[in-house]
Formats: structure tokens, sequence, C-alpha cells
């Protein structure tokens, strides 16, 4: 039996018995026989979910570089590492050796030391999807700074306020970016975000776009100059265990956006782990995921994973779109990618296109098809399996959550047989639970309940970054002992589950996570709106698309409406970004309420999705007139 690398159904069986039977031994030996450390742990887990507090590799001394590169390069110096390919496909592909990702990333790590960086400081990363963000990560992880990467599509006002949340003294970033035909200004963006953010006190600008931009002097500096001068060898910092890695950003249904800190071995061995076996990867394979290593899917499977088990790992600086919709098989058929990881909108987007742009593209090489994000739906699975994969790739249908770290309710390809819109079985070591309303667990199968995970497994988060309380109150308090993942989940007959959606106001638009409350706050902020309340609608490509409903002021009688509608997503854009604009907004006298006063969101809902013959419970509504008006008036 291979706890490593799992090859049966039954095995898989076996293995799953032992890592809830006996997890210590179950990670530890992988944990030792898979990895490099600098020296052994005391103790290979301790937890506790009231506090809530977990530790894993306690007493251990590693770090996560030495894992991704150094120990490679006696039998893979020479192979690829990274393979770079441009947004327009007649810029040259870069392909990246581990010997030279290994040089590229020192280099930069002897930049950030120049420039004053030390082990524990926290480092934004504000960059396109180009080799030098995930140097930049790497680097960051080879001196001890904590990362803290914000996709490159996020406004001045969100990149301020994740810069202040963590205290980050430098930002990296580069001139702009390209993204189909569009080039964005992203230093301009930054010089934004650092009118409110005083602390940054260094800017590294990579050149990509060659637009123009303005350098404030002292603090802006070209990244090229300083790598050239740099010294090219740099020894790793020695990390504890439990040392943060980096700090990643998610939304939350209230407040603020929730740093999810992770460490350094407990989600080195997660990454390494899950990557393996969910994507079968075996030497010599090509891999691409199509995230961006903003999210966190792009931390765990563009750079962490794949580079710990000394895979090939594309990065994709464009957009499936351009310079057509051809432009994803094109890749595939170039590089002859063997596993392919990408998000049901995606999949939704380029399944509406005509047949011709994948029939024209060999896409043979391919062993495993990946999804992740949100649901997948079924006519998205089938066109996925039938189209792309030939009916002979795996589809792996991965749940997880930038709080996990990485992937815990997945099939294992070739291993375990697929259903199409189910994530089917836990991985080893994750024991999943579901809850009913009043808080008891749901055995048997059948059922259908909030997901909850009742055990620890290496790559949880550990904390939200300065709130321990809130991560306390957002995840261990619902169901006491338990982690809750805000998900839904069913699980059939044979024990696989299918997960139905989110149970809080977090709604995913083209698997972006986007809360309302932060919306709303942003819709609040203009003049003429008295009241807002946001929820999701059915979208045939996005899964869901953000509907608006909106009370104004009376100061706003005669002004135009669509002007405003204008307005209110123009302020969206400023304060969060694009992603997050509405997709209708609906005007209405008031907004339906209970007695205490709490916005009827299921209503809102129904309105939204046209489904409005029974609306459910509404004994508790304070102003029915209301309701019949908005579904009178929906668009
Ligand atoms: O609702 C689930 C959905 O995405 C949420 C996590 O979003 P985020 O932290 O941005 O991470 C996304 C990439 C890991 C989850 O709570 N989700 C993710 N994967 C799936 C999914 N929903 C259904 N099926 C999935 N495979």
């Amino acid at each position: 039996m291979s706890n490593y690398h799992i090859k049966s159904l039954e095995e898989y069986f076996q293995v799953y018995r032992k890592s809830v039977n006996d997890p210590e031994l179950f990670w530890s030996e992988i944990a030792e026989e898979h990895f490099t450390w600098r020296k052994h742990w005391n103790n290979v887990f301790s937890w506790d979910f009231s506090i809530p507090e977990v530790k894993w590799f306690e007493g251990a001394e590693l770090n996560i570089t030495e894992n991704c590169l150094d120990r490679h390069l006696h039998i893979r110096g020479e192979k690829t590492a990274i393979i770079f390919e441009p947004n327009d496909p007649e810029e040259e592909t870069e392909y990246i050796t581990y010997n030279q990702l290994h040089k590229r990333v020192c280099t930069f790590a002897n930049v950030l030391k120049d420039e004053g960086v030390k082990k524990g400081d926290r480092v934004c990363i504000y960059l396109p999807m180009i080799p030098e963000l995930a140097i930049a990560v790497l680097a960051c992880a080879r001196i001890g700074a904590i990362h803290s990467v914000v996709f490159a599509g996020f406004s001045s006002t969100a990149l301020s306020t994740r810069i202040n949340d963590c205290d980050a003294k430098m930002v990296i970033t580069s001139d702009g970016s390209f993204r189909g035909k569009k080039i964005t200004n992203l230093k301009g963006i930054v010089d934004d975000a650092l009118k409110e953010s005083p602390g940054v006190k260094t800017v590294l600008v990579a050149k990509r776009t060659n637009n123009k931009i303005k350098m404030k002097k002292k603090r802006d500096k070209w990244l090229q100059p300083l790598l050239d001068s740099a010294y090219t060898d740099c020894s790793s910092e020695v990390m504890d265990a439990e040392d943060p890695l980096f700090i990643l950003y998610t939304s939350g249904s209230t407040g603020k956006p929730k740093g999810m800190m992770h460490t350094t071995a407990g989600y080195m061995v997660y990454a390494g782990y899950t990557f393996k076996n969910v994507f079968n990867y075996t030497e010599n394979d090509v891999y691409w995921c199509t995230a961006d290593i903003g999210w966190i899917t792009g931390h765990t499977y563009i750079v962490y994973g794949p580079l710990l088990n000394g895979a090939t790992t594309v990065m994709f600086e464009g957009v499936p779109s351009y310079p057509d919709y051809g432009r994803f098989w094109q890749i595939i058929e170039e590089h002859k990618v063997n596993q392919f990881y990408t998000a049901p909108t995606a999949i939704r987007a380029l399944a509406k296109e005509d047949l011709e742009y994948t029939a024209k593209y060999d896409l043979s090489s391919l062993k495993v098809l990946g999804s992740v994000g949100e649901p997948i739906n079924e006519e998205a699975w089938h066109w996925y399996n039938e189209n792309i994969g030939k009916k002979k790739s795996p589809i792996v249908d991965t749940w997880w959550q930038t709080e996990t770290g990485g992937i815990l309710i997945s099939p294992i390809p070739y291993v375990t047989p697929t259903t199409p819109t189910f994530a089917t079985l836990p991985l080893p070591g994750i024991q999943p639970a579901l809850m009913d309303s009043e808080g008891k667990e749901l055995k048997g199968n059948q059922v259908e309940g909030n997901l909850c995970v009742k055990f620890p497994w290496p790559a949880i988060a550990r904390t939200i970054w300065g709130n321990h309380d809130r991560y306390r109150d957002t995840y261990f308090s619902a169901y006491p002992g338990m982690y809750f993942t805000g998900d839904g989940a069913m699980r059939d007959e044979v024990g696989y589950y299918r997960i139905t959606g989110r149970v809080d106001d977090v709604i995913i638009v083209s698997g972006h996570n986007l809360g309302t409350a932060p919306i709303e706050d942003a819709i609040n902020e203009h003049m003429e709106v008295a009241e807002s309340a946001i929820v999701g609608a059915t979208h045939e490509i996005k899964g869901n698309s953000l509907y608006g409903f909106i009370t104004l002021k009376p100061s706003a009688n005669g002004k135009d409406r669509d002007e405003l509608r204008l307005e209110i997503n123009r302020m969206i854009s400023e304060r969060i970004g694009p992603i997050a604009k509405l997709d209708k907004i609906q005007f209405t006298e008031g907004l339906p309420k209970t007695r205490s006063g709490k916005i009827m969101r299921r209503i809102l809902r129904k309105v939204a999705n046209k489904d409005t013959n029974d609306l459910g419970d509404t004994s508790t509504l304070l102003n029915p007139e209301v309701v019949k008006n908005i579904i009178n008036e929906a668009l």
C-alpha cells in the first residue's frame, strides 16, 4: 500500500481508514518520506477547535523553497519548472528550468533583503500572471517574509484595505498587465492605493507593458536593475513549522475581507500530497491550472503543489477568449498538457462557442480534467467530458476553500468512479460531517445539511490575520467542535458528496467569492441611496450574477435612473473591483423586512430568479405591499 500515491479504490479505502484511525502515523510517514526537513518535529499535531488552535509538525524546522527548488536540482535541474505562456500567442513562450527558477528566486530574495525586508515582514504582491509573480512569492518564502498576493483585478481601495490590514511595508507590482486586448496600468492603481497606505515604504516595479507610469522618488524602484546587481546565491531562512507562510484575503459575508493566514509545514505537506493524488501527476507530465495566482487555487496548485512534486506547471497570462475562443485548446495542443484544471464558469463560456474551436486542436495529451470554485452543473460537466476529455479523461470536481489551503473532497482520477456534479469522496485525512438545523450531525447516507469538518488537516488556515475572535466566530461557533465551511452539501446513497452551494451571504460569481455586505456598503455610500440588498440570480455562464434592490432617497426624484445605475456600478468598481458590478439594479420603494427589521433576502432571491409563485412563509413580513410592487416591477 502506498500512502502517497493512491492507485486503486481498494487502496483509497485502506489509506483513508489509516488516515482516520492513526492520523499521526499517516501524516508523519508522508511528511518524512516526501519532504526535506532541517529538523524533525516533536509532535505530529495538536488541536483544540474551541480556542481554536491547530498545530502541525511542531518543533520541525524547514524552508518550503528548499522543498520546491533546491532538492530537485541534482535530479531535475534542467527540467522545465514553469512554462510561461504570454497573453499574445505571437510572443515567445518562456521555459524556466528548475536551475533557472532557483537562481531567479535567490536573486529576487537578495533584492528583498537589500531593500530591508526581514523574516515575518508582510510583502504585498500585486502582479499580473507573469513569471515574476511566482518568483516573488517564492522569494518571500525563501527569506521568511509573509507574502500577501492581491489579485490584480482588485481596485485601489480594495488593495489599500488589504495592505493596511496586514501592515505590508512593501508592494511588488508591474507597470501594467496584458489581458486580451486590454492593457491596465497597475502601477497607477498602486499609486492610488498608497495614498491611503502610508506604511508602504518601497514599491518594486517589474516592467511588462512599457506603458508610461509615474515613479515616486525614493519609494518606487524598477526591479530589473536591482536584480542585475544582486547576488544570485541566497541561503534559505530556517522556518519553524508554524511560522506564517502567507496571508490571502477572502470575502466574508460581513465586514472587511478576511486575511486567512497559512503556516509553513502543514500547508506544504498537504499541498504536495493533494497535488500528487488529485492530478495523478507523474514525472514528465505537463500540468496547467488556469487560475490566477491571486487566488488560493493559484497559490496551491500553480506554485506550491506542482513545484513540491518537481512538476512542470504552466502559467498563462491571458484570457480564454483572446485572440479567439480556441486559446485554451491551442495551449493544450502546443504544450501537450496532461492535466488541465479550470473553473465551471470558463467551461460554460467556452461551451457556448462553436465546436470548431475545440475540434481544431489535438487534445489527446489530456489525462485528467479538473474543476474548481463553484458547483459544476451537469450540462457543463458533460460538455467538458465529451469535447475536451473525449470521455477518456476523468473529471476531478475538487471542492475546497481559501481557508482549507488545499482540496478536501475530490475524486482521485482512475481510482474514484465519477458522477456529474458530485465532488465524491473526502481525501485521506478529511473527516466531513453534515449538520442539521438543530446542530446535530446527520449520520448515514442520503442526507443533506451544512458541511463541516470534524478533525484538523495540515493545511487548515490557522487564523484570520489580526482577528482571532472573528476566526473563531466565523468558523467554529455555529457547530462547537467543528470547522463550519459555509457550504451546504448532500451525501448520496453511496456516500458521495455533492456541494449544493453557500448557505450564507456569500455569492459566487464566475468562481469568485463575493460577500454581499461589502458591496452593499459601497452602494450605500452613494449620496442618493437609502438602502440596498444584493442577492444572486442564476446565470447561464457566471453561475450567479448580482441583482441589486436599491431604495433611493427622496432627493433622487427626477434623476435619470440609468445614470444612477452607472454611477452605482462605478462606485462598486472603485471600491471593490469590476468583478463585483451588479448585472441588474431594481429601484424599489422599500425592501421586504421582518418585524425585527431584518431584510428578507429569501424573497428577494425568489424575485431575482423569477420564482415568485410560492414565496414560502411570509407571516413575519412587515410590509407585504412592498413585496407586491417588487414582484410587479422585477427586471
Ligand atoms: O462554495 C464553495 C465554492 O467556493 C467556495 C470557496 O471559495 P474560495 O475560498 O474563493 O476558493 C475557491 C477555490 C478553492 C466554497 O466554499 N466551491 C469551491 N469548489 C467547489 C465549490 N462549490 C462546489 N463545487 C466545488 N468543486
